[in-house]
């Protein structure tokens, strides 16, 4: 997530924002909606229930759909749950990996869906209690799991790993131009005991000039927070798996908050769009691709809606179709 410190400030009062404690505004909500719309009935998967923000909507409007739904932050499952109780046995909120989808499938004999979402990110109460770590600009434990059940939080890593594999990280999941300068600085002052000690050594660390605007640590805590969840390579899994279940018919978005997420969104659709039309002069009615693209490239959130929301300004939104059989 690029920007955590506008997602902080993007909490409004709408209904849709509030479930108990746990405030969330859903990102693109009504593209999402649009772009579901015409599903076929059957199960939609919400690999990313958070506060069920999204999944409230379309079980609201979506009259022919269930829901089943995917986080693995206990704290977002049990928000979730409330949330979409009103909705009886049309939604399941389950404390499960995205990735397990096949085996969640098997488990519960679903042979196909009509739909999914993954709304990818941090949800605002993950960023906003400071006990998560997941903020630079609150002090606490450097922990940032999704799943506190995981074995390796943010402080091992920040502690352990070796100068390189922390540049590594910083430069591939957080796009950090100063990545070698902040990891020789870590690994001088470790041990490393909070996110405010993290995040004034890495404002100390970057050159002067680069100090102004947004704090320099958001980067770091980017990177830090996708190597803990391992969040690009299950991603791709994930995708695969909702891919593989997908009815003719049956659509699925995606919606990603930094280019990392976005180019795996995009290696995963690519190749099943690709267009298979044989060009042999003698075929008369060409196959087509098994695929197809709801609209071209990434779709973006309106003006009004990052005023609203200034957490969606980087939202990026990806939609796919499996072609209806011949
Ligand atoms: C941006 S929030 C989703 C918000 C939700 N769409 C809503 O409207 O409330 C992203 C959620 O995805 C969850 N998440 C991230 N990676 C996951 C994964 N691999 N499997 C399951 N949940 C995941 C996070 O714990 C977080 O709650």
């Amino acid at each position: 997530m690029e920007h955590q410190d506008d997602f902080m400030a993007g909490h409004t009062a709408d209904r849709r924002d509030t479930n108990g404690a746990f405030h969330h505004t859903p990102v693109m909500a009504a593209e999402v909606l649009d772009a579901l719309r015409g599903i076929p009935a059957g199960i939609v998967i919400d690999a990313t229930l958070g506060g069920g923000g999204h999944s409230d909507l379309l079980l609201e409007e979506l009259d022919h759909i269930e829901i089943v739904g995917f986080d693995q932050d206990g704290d977002a499952i049990a928000a979730a749950r409330k949330r979409l109780q009103p909705y009886g046995t049309r939604s399941v909120a389950l404390h499960r990996r995205f990735d397990e989808l096949p085996e969640v499938a098997a488990e519960r004999s679903i042979a196909s869906i009509s739909g999914f979402l993954f709304d990818l990110g941090v949800s605002s109460p993950q960023l906003d209690r400071a006990e998560r770590g997941f903020s630079y600009s609150q002090d606490g434990q450097l922990d940032m799991r999704m799943d506190r059940s995981r074995p390796r939080d943010a402080s091992n890593i920040v502690n352990e790993s070796s100068e390189s594999s922390l540049r590594d990280i910083l430069r591939e999941y957080g796009d950090e131009r100063h990545a070698g300068r902040i990891a020789r600085a870590i690994v001088e002052a470790r041990p490393i005991h909070g996110s405010a000690e993290l995040a004034q050594l890495v404002y100390d660390a970057v050159p002067a000039a680069t100090r102004a605007g947004r704090h320099p640590a958001r980067r770091t805590f980017q990177a830090l927070r996708i190597a803990v969840n391992d969040e690009i390579s299950v991603l791709r899994s994930g995708l695969d798996g909702a891919l593989d279940l997908l009815d003719s018919g049956g659509r699925g978005v995606v919606i990603s908050y930094h280019s990392g997420e976005d180019r795996v969104v995009k290696a995963a659709f690519s190749p099943l769009v690709d267009d298979k039309r044989d060009t042999t002069p003698d075929v008369v009615e060409p196959p087509q691709a098994d695929y197809v693209l709801l609209w071209r490239g990434s779709r973006r959130p309106g003006d009004d809606e990052i005023e609203r929301n200034p957490r969606a300004r980087s939202a990026r939104m990806r939609g796919i179709e499996r072609s209806v059989a011949a």
